[in-house]
């Protein structure tokens, strides 16, 4: 029980601790995938505003402001990512914007004046992730401020100008969303199978236990039927004798007596026979000795054993067959116990009319037929028919006596000598048996 519960805490683990590592996984990616990707757009960034403080510098240094405007307008419309760039030199001590592009302001913030300040004492592009108002909508954008520097080392102008990140951010928007909707399909599959595993392994084990209680009944089984077969044959040797009188003569009383009790240690035997069967199949133990066999002359005989026991309900029973039926290729002693089984059961299970047993001959088999006017059975009772044990239970059948096994064991003869069984039945009307052996090629 304790094994059962740490097994099943096992299990609930690894279903939630598996996806919660994939799941990690994608959101420990798609961070580090964003701050790279972010890192990237700011050299970029960098790099676009390097290029203009270089371009600027000689305009800048001859005071040709003017065309400065001019050219940084014209860069803003033709490059729309690069926008609000100013020319930003300090004039009397103060940060004057000399030249600026159109969506620029004229008025230096305090932030941007305290970013060109730094830019302009370390001598380094300094620049900030800002979120700005772009065509009226809410946009990303990297704020970067660049000194650019004479030949002679000093710092002539920053400057500043805005490089949207939108287009980027979009992209690696759509992408993230991609692998969180991959992400959440991942999860559900792996919660799925791994759902599917556990069951997988709990039915595996469930099977293993299953045939080591098949394997005790069976050995069970086999010790106990050998162990009763002999008493039963001995007090059937004693009732026989009394029977016939090696003890004394004996009164019809004590006769009648005596004959229930053969006939009930018969019944006892037939039970023991049939149980051993079952064992013997169970185990693998049976031995089918496959020669050629004459299937008619075997039902001849066997319907000749059972014309009284026909005779005593009233039947007719007959056999519609050819001196010329091809022979079988089976165990002769098999075919005896499947044709007696199942003639007897026509028998056993009809009230009045007939019992006809036909063979025909096919291509490669032979055909035999029993068929009976008697109870039949319905659709359930008839998927059923073939399982240990299944008896139908009607009114009709209450005080008929036997075991349920016969079927199932002459099943197992048949597909195991490869033959056929199947069964054709209308309850009030009567049964079929169709079985079907294989031509023997000799
Ligand atoms: N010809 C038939 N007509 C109607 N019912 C049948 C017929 N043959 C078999 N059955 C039904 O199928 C059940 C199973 O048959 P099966 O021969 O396996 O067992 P059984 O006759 O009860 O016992 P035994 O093991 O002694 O043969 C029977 O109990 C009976 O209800
Ligand atoms: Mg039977």
């Amino acid at each position: 029980m304790k094994k059962e519960k740490l097994e099943i805490i096992y299990s609930l683990g690894v279903i939630l601790v598996i996806p919660a590592l994939v799941a990690l996984n994608t959101i420990l990616l798609v961070r580090s995938t964003r701050s790279a990707f972010n890192s990237e757009l700011r050299r970029k960034a960098d790099l676009v505003n390097a290029v203009i403080a270089e371009a600027a510098k000689t305009e800048v240094a001859l005071g040709n402001f003017q065309e400065l405007d001019a050219k940084l307008q014209k860069l803003e419309e033709s490059q729309p990512a690069i926008t609000a760039t100013s020319i930003i030199r300090e004039e009397s001590g103060k940060l004057v914007i000399v030249a600026s592009s159109k969506s620029a302001s004229q008025e230096l913030d305090a932030s941007t004046e305290l970013q060109v300040k730094i830019a302009s004492e370390r001598r380094l592009p300094i620049a900030k992730f800002v979120n700005i108002r772009n065509d009226g909508q809410l946009a990303q954008a990297w704020n970067v401020a660049t000194p650019a520097i004479d030949e002679t080392g000093n710092v002539i102008a920053v400057v500043s100008s805005t490089i949207l990140t939108t287009d980027a951010e979009e992209a690696i928007d759509k992408a993230f969303t991609t692998s969180f909707i991959v992400l959440l399909v991942s999860i559900v599959v792996i919660i799925v199978l791994l759902f599917r595993h556990f069951k997988l392994v709990g039915n595996i084990r469930l099977l293993a236990r299953q045939k080591e209680i098949n394997q005790t009944m069976s050995d069970f089984l086999s010790v106990a039927t050998h162990e009763l077969k002999a008493p039963t044959s001995i007090i059937k040797g004693y009732i026989s004798n009394v029977m016939d009188g090696t003890f004394g003569p004996i009164n019809e009383q004590i006769d009648n007596q005596l004959k229930t009790a053969l006939s009930q240690t018969d019944r006892l035997n037939g039970l023991v026979q049939d149980l051993l069967n079952v064992s013997r199949i169970e185990q693998g133990r049976v031995a089918y000795n496959m020669t050629a066999v004459d299937s008619t002359k075997l039902l001849v005989m066997i319907i000749d054993n059972y014309k009284v026991f026909a005779a005593d309900k009233s039947l007719e029973l007959k056999l519609e067959t050819t001196d010329t039926m091809p022979l079988l290729k089976c165990d002769e002693g098999r075919l005896q116990e499947i044709f007696t089984n199942l003639i007897d059961n026509a028998i056993k299970y009809t009230k009045e009319g007939s019992v006809t047993i036909t063979q025909k001959a096919e291509t490669d088999s032979v055909v035999t037929t029993i068929k009976d006017t008697g109870f039949g059975m319905s659709p359930d009772a008839r998927k059923r028919l073939f399982q240990r044990f299944y008896r139908v239970q009607t009114e009709n059948t209450k005080g008929i006596s036997g075991t349920g096994l016969g079927l199932w064991i002459i099943k197992q003869y048949i597909e195991a000598m490869g033959g056929t069984i199947e069964v054709e039945s209308m309850e009030g009307v009567g049964s079929e048996f169709i079985v079907s052996m294989p031509l023997s090629k000799d």
